[in-house]
């Protein structure tokens, strides 16, 4: 049985662009492939706590770990689990802070705690894992903000580099562009931008499916 495995972490629920165009390949995998499995993560309504990676690590240290160091052991190979037995993966992602959010770093901490994601393992490799991004502004070469987003490049370095995966980056910039007067010259942009990702989105899902069955 095909599996995509989808992990969100949007904070801003019904309003997330990241999670409409998750939903937007989800929706396509699914019509190309009706026998396959969808499985989620949540990570905004099912947080994983700092603590956890705490203990995780301890577990690994110790002689004798206590019971909340093996739950968080066991938390840490279930995660990674999840990661290891999907065909697919997509990974909805905002910009919080010119930064990642906090609920995906926790997530990828707890990755790296597994000994299967040990470092120079490539747990990932040839694995498809399409990357989901949107921030408020314009963060593109020639953008007066270019070079402040720190969550992308973060992102594409650990599931492309050091876990191996075969990453698609659907990026979506100037979702703010509706609310903000500053940016009113750029609404255009924006909504053609948003159009052209849910397209690139869809065309995913469909390819990911195509080579699943
Ligand atoms: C708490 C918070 C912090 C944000 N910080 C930034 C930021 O630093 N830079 C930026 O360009 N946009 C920022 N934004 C806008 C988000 O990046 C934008 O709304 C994006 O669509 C987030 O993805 P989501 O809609 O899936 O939540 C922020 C939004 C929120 C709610």
């Amino acid at each position: 049985m095909s599996t995509l495995y989808r992990v969100d972490s949007s904070v801003q629920g019904d309003r997330s662009v990241t999670r409409e165009i998750t939903d937007e390949l989800e929706r396509a995998w699914s019509a190309a492939l009706p026998g396959g499995v969808v499985s989620r993560r949540d990570l905004v309504t099912t947080p994983l706590s700092p603590a956890a990676w705490t203990d995780a690590l301890a577990a690994r240290e110790a002689d004798e770990p206590t019971p909340d160091q093996q739950a968080a052991l066991g938390l840490a190979a279930d995660l990674a689990g999840e990661m290891l037995a999907a065909d697919a993966i997509v990974i909805g992602a905002p910009l919080y802070n010119w930064g990642v959010s906090g609920h995906i770093k926790c997530w990828i901490d707890m990755l790296w705690a597994d000994p299967r994601f040990a470092p120079r393992t490539y747990p990932l490799t040839g694995k498809p894992i399409t990357l989901i991004t949107s921030c408020g502004g314009g963060t593109s070469p020639g953008a007066p903000q270019h070079g402040w987003d720190h969550s992308v490049p973060y992102l594409l370095h650990t599931f492309g580099t050091v876990f191996g995966g075969e990453v698609t980056h659907i990026d979506n910039q100037l979702a703010l562009a509706d609310h903000s007067p500053a940016m009113a010259h750029l609404r255009e942009k924006a909504v053609e931008l948003r159009a052209q990702n849910r397209t690139t989105a869809r065309e995913t899902g469909t390819t990911l499916a195509e080579l699943a069955a």
